[in-house]
């Protein structure tokens, strides 16, 4: 199979030289695309600035703002079975990126955001491939990930808790709850992101073919 997937976050500019992140270190991505070239399936991985080694035998696409990863799913998409959105896309950006650095000044300023374009809920309703969203939340991580599989069209949501210190983002660890749209769910409780990802492609097979038997609709 095809797996198109993101990782990392993405940088909004500011000026030329601040920008809006996230504290999304990757690892989760890069995991589940190593997982899935180890289990023998071709990998395109579109990522956002992180500190990590290119998995062998990935090709890798590297981007940075909202509107670059936008541009890269789009171009990829259709090559692809299953796309793992994976990437911590920045929410919202700045509405003006000034050209020069903005000056320090003693009085409080103020930075408009507008809402980046949602490249999940851009995708057609009507598709082959499988979409998987993911959600980090700090409350409430199952009504938010249930919200999340319906208003954005997902196949699957991988959701987990990034409120504790010791797992979810920049750790190695994680805990995640997966959330099918024919109503299943199964929990993989905490382990290496490694791990986690093996179980996670193995998930994401299934269901495909499970797609594809047109067991679901
Ligand atoms: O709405 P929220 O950002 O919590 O949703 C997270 C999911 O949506 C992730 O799979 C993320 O990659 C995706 N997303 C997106 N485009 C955005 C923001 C998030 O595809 N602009």
């Amino acid at each position: 199979m095809r797996f198109l997937i993101t990782a990392g976050p993405t940088r909004e500019p500011i000026d030329p030289v601040r920008y809006l992140s996230n504290r999304s270190s990757g690892k989760m991505g890069y995991a589940i695309a190593e997982a899935a070239i180890e289990a023998g399936h071709e990998v395109v991985l579109i990522s956002g600035p992180v500190h990590l080694d290119r998995p062998r035998g990935a090709a890798v696409i590297s981007v940075s703002t909202s509107d670059e990863m936008f541009a890269a799913v789009r171009q990829h998409i259709a090559r692809c079975d299953i796309l793992a959105m994976c990437a911590a896309v920045a929410d919202y950006k700045p509405a003006k990126v000034s050209k020069s650095k903005i000056k320090k000044r003693s009085e409080n300023i103020s930075l408009e955001l507008v809402p980046t374009r949602d490249i999940l809920a851009s995708l057609p309703k009507d598709r082959k491939y499988l979409v998987v969203g993911f959600a980090a939340e700090t409350e409430d991580l199952e009504a938010n990930a249930q919200k999340k599989l319906h208003e954005k069209n997902c196949d699957i949501v991988v959701a987990n808790d990034v409120s504790a210190a010791d797992s979810g983002m920049e750790s190695d660890q994680n805990e995640v709850e997966i959330l099918f749209r024919d109503g299943e769910m199964r929990k993989i409780s905490r382990a290496s992101k490694k791990i986690i990802s093996r179980d996670l492609v193995e998930y994401f097979e299934k269901y495909f073919e499970k797609r594809l038997t047109k067991k679901i609709v």
